[in-house]
């Protein structure tokens, strides 16, 4: 009897603790912060909308330069579209941590700030960049780098410090930025097989412009949509591959690069588990696992891991990563047998000793045939893939290779 109370406050004790360890997976909370300032809710809520919070919380080692309602109000009246206030307001925080002190104590009195929309893709040179420059009498200018080197906003006070995850510190207006202000395309006039191309993935772009896919990859723009493209060189070595599978099996390969959703790098960081693709209906699952090790992201499917390696853009609601591999789903590609069977009937393979065979061979010369792993040529694919990507890959293989000659060598 006595107990019970004792327990009820222990599960309690234990619920809070897991509440609390569930949470510090962001280890801050801008909007929480920001709710306890009515003077800026404008800018907090603005922050909301436009999906910038979360991507707040997900960093540390950041400022935010927060502006009040007055401030928001001017800004507001120019009738932008909300995208072209994200990038405004991505300019306004800054990745790196300035408290109140680190401002005032600038090593040579001024320095630039890389920002969110620097991180973004879409600012043009230097203006994702914010001069922050000591002025006399303690006055601490904040610029616009692209701005004819007007400082023409400045510190007002400091808001909150968590040193070294954020700082949140008032200036005392919106910066102005021509490349920020600039007009935001609307999703649905984004082009994303140009941007593709534009950015060392045009061989996937070209596949997709020639394949049905690309109508499903623009449906799918407005509502959200997040892409994860092969690089050049990864997705070139994969080409006979993907010519050797059936119209439907293109199709559906193409549409297992992309997730139906919009997810910055940081939502993709907090939101580790299975995810469905487009090429997902019903009983086809072709869905694939996100997790996220550090400050890497990686996609695995059944068949391989491939590892994030780029934003090309991220601007909600359309995210385009490159990747270091093609994603081979398991209804189309087998997995790597862990033990090596004699040759269950190659999956749809590489035709002719293409490059990837070559490139194989000479890894590994054939450490006795008989345990060379199912060379199926599927795997020889697969592995050029690794050659592109990884260095730890290409460091195991290594590895493996020596043990293999050594092996070899104690058995003559
Ligand atoms: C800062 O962030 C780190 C990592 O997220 C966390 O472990 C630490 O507790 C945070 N510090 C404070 C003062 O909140
Ligand atoms: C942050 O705080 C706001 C307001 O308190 C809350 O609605 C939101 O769920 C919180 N976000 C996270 C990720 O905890
Ligand atoms: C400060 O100025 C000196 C001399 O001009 C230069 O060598 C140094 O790199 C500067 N430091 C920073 C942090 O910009
Ligand atoms: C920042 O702007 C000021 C004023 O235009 C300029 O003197 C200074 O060199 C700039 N700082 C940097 C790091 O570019
Ligand atoms: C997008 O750009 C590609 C070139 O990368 C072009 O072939 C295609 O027609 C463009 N699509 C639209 C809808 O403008
Ligand atoms: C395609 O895959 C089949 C097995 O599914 C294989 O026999 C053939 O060599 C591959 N290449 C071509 C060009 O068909």
């Amino acid at each position: 009897m006595q107990l019970r109370p004792v327990n009820c406050a222990g599960t309690l004790f234990l619920a809070l603790l897991l509440f609390v360890s569930g949470t510090t997976i962001d280890a801050h909370n801008i909007t929480r912060i920001l709710a306890k300032h009515p003077e800026f809710s404008t800018f907090n809520h603005y922050l909301t909308l436009t999906h910038l919070a979360p991507e707040i919380n997900g960093k540390t080692t950041i400022t935010v330069c927060a502006v009040d309602n007055a401030a928001m109000n001017e800004l507001l009246s120019k009738h932008l579209s909300i995208y072209t206030i994200k990038n405004i307001l991505s300019l306004h925080v800054l990745l790196d941590y300035f408290g109140a002190k680190k401002l005032h104590q600038i090593t040579n009195g001024t320095a630039l700030a890389a920002t969110m929309f620097q991180a973004t893709g879409t600012a043009p040179g230097s203006a994702g960049f914010v001069n922050i420059t000591d002025l006399r009498g303690g006055k601490v200018g904040f610029g616009a780098e692209n701005n004819g080197g007007t400082l023409s906003a400045h510190f007002v006070k400091s808001v909150e410090e968590i040193p070294y995850n954020i700082s949140v510190i008032q200036i005392s207006n919106v910066l102005p930025s021509d490349a920020a202000e600039a007009p935001t395309p609307a999703p649905s006039q984004q082009n994303i097989t140009a941007i593709m191309s534009k950015h060392g993935c045009k061989v996937f772009a070209d596949t997709l412009l020639a394949n049905e896919a690309e109508s499903t990859y623009m449906d799918n723009l407005d509502g959200g949509l997040t892409v994860f493209c092969p690089m050049d060189d990864v997705f070139k070595a994969f080409l006979p591959k993907y010519k050797n599978l059936t119209a439907a099996g293109k199709t559906a390969l193409l549409l297992y690069h992309g997730v139906p959703v919009y997810q910055s790098l940081s939502m993709l960081k907090s939101n580790n588990g299975l995810q469905n693709t487009l090429a997902t209906d019903g009983a086809s699952k072709y869905d694939l696992t996100v997790q996220n090790d550090g400050e890497e992201v990686t996609l695995k499917t059944k068949v391989d891991t491939a590892k994030i390696t780029g934003t090309l853009i991220d601007e909600q609601p359309l995210a385009i990563y490159t990747v270091n591999k093609v994603l081979l789903p398991p209804e189309l590609f087998k997995a790597e047998a862990p033990t090596p069977s004699p040759a269950p009937a190659p999956e749809p393979a590489a035709d002719a000793p293409a490059a990837p065979k070559s490139k194989k061979k000479k890894a590994a010369p054939a450490p006795e045939d008989s345990d060379a792993p199912a060379d199926s040529p599927d795997n020889a694919a697969d592995q050029t893939a690794d050659d592109n990507g990884a260095v730890r890959f290409d460091g195991a293989r290594y590895i493996s290779f020596i043990v293999a000659l050594v092996f070899g060598f104690l058995l003559v």
